[in-house]
């Protein structure tokens, strides 16, 4: 009898808001293996504001595709243990990433590549860092975030840098990583107690809670003179507010929208974009994954940070494969801080390990 597994699969694309009707868990047989392939118990997976692109009849053009329903959801970054290999370089007991993620056991084609190249089966160096910080600072999100500031943004010397969605796991390192770089920097979130959190322990020089006024006031005051990169992780009103801030020569530098995932029809650019031609303004929107040559520097200069302590990190963890789509719900709603996980529970002697 082979091994069982299971596997989160969408039924039906969300209308707004993520319900678990949504979702189904589903009990299936893994298959053996064939020659290059690893099986691997996964132990954490991602839950990231972009799969919400993804949950919908259509994905953004050029996005990774939508999940098909029904089936498992490929595409996920994800870290387990492998337990048995007919891949060479993988033997079992390695920590590994990969991206098929949702589902406790993956079989996984070790040359494949995944998510753009970020997400191929990749061995973990888990020595000096938990397997799950290669989900967030060390892995998809601290290269969105190394990438986006340090490669994207054109930097220079005294930019004030303003960072919407601060808390969550690609702006609390955006946040840092600018105040690494010497940088005047306003972080922006959806509490009182994020709002704490990125003052007290990640060393914002300003912060504000974007429930708390209309944006273009919230952000004078803490940016009086303005600011001159703008790192948006949330579209929207945000945008808007912040062509308005942007000194002459600003940058944006577009790396999400979650403002607008879970809406039926995309709302209208902002109403100001004229501004862009007046302030001789750069907007660039760009992807982690088109950066994957930066994935050994990142993890060289994140991981010393880490040590050092010079970087922190926040998990906002949630046990159990089941309450995956909940967790991403939860996300959407701005109940979470730094990254979100699944810690994925060993449900050990189903079925026969016995191939
Ligand atoms: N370009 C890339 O390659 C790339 C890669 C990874 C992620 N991203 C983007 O980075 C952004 C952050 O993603 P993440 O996975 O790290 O998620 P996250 O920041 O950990 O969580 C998303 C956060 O967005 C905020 N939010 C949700 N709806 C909002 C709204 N209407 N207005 C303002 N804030 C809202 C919530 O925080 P508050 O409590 O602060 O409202 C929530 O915690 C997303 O836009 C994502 O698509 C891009």
């Amino acid at each position: 009898m082979a091994r069982l597994g299971r596997e989160v699969r969408p039924v039906s694309y969300p209308r707004g808001e993520i319900r678990a009707s949504d979702f189904r868990v589903v009990e299936v047989e893994v298959r053996p293996l064939r020659r290059g392939e690893v099986l691997v118990r996964n132990t954490w997976t991602s839950v990231d504001a972009a799969l919400r692109l993804r949950l919908r009849e259509r994905a953004p053009a050029g996005y990774f595709p939508a999940f098909p329903l029904d089936e498992p959801m490929d595409g996920i970054m994800t870290v387990g243990e492998v337990v048995e290999s007919r891949a060479d370089g993988f033997t079992s007991g390695d920590t590994v990433w990969h991206a098929s993620g949702w589902r406790d056991y993956a079989v996984v084609e070790a040359e494949r590549p995944a998510l753009g190249g970020v997400g191929t089966l990749t061995k973990l160096d888990v020595r000096s860092a938990p397997p799950q910080a290669h989900l967030g600072p060390l892995g998809a999100s601290g290269l969105t975030a190394y990438a986006g500031l340090f490669h994207v943004a054109g930097l220079r010397e005294g930019d004030v840098v303003w960072v919407s969605a601060a808390a969550g796991a690609v702006g609390s390192l955006v946040v840092q990583l600018a105040k690494l770089g010497g940088h005047r920097v306003i972080g922006s979130a959806g509490s009182d107690d994020k709002v704490r959190h990125l003052v007290a322990d990640l060393g914002v020089d300003a912060a504000f809670n974007h429930h708390d006024g209309p944006l273009p006031d919230l952000l004078r005051e803490a940016a009086p003179d303005g600011i001159d990169v703008y790192f948006d992780n949330v579209g929207g009103d945000h945008l808007e507010a912040a062509l308005g801030a942007l000194r002459r020569a600003g940058r944006v530098v577009i790396c999400g929208m979650v403002s607008e995932y879970g809406a039926q029809t995309p709302p209208p650019g902002p109403g100001n974009l004229m501004l862009a031609v007046t302030k001789g303004l750069t907007i660039r929107g760009f992807r982690g994954s088109d950066h994957t040559f930066l994935l050994p520097e990142m993890r060289r200069r994140m991981g010393s940070w880490l040590r050092e302590g010079r970087l922190r990190h926040r998990e906002t963890v949630v046990e159990g494969l089941a309450q995956a789509p909940a967790a991403l719900a939860a996300l959407l709603r701005g109940d979470n801080t730094g990254k979100t996980l699944v810690r994925i529970e060993d449900v050990p002697h189903r079925g026969n390990a016995d191939h």
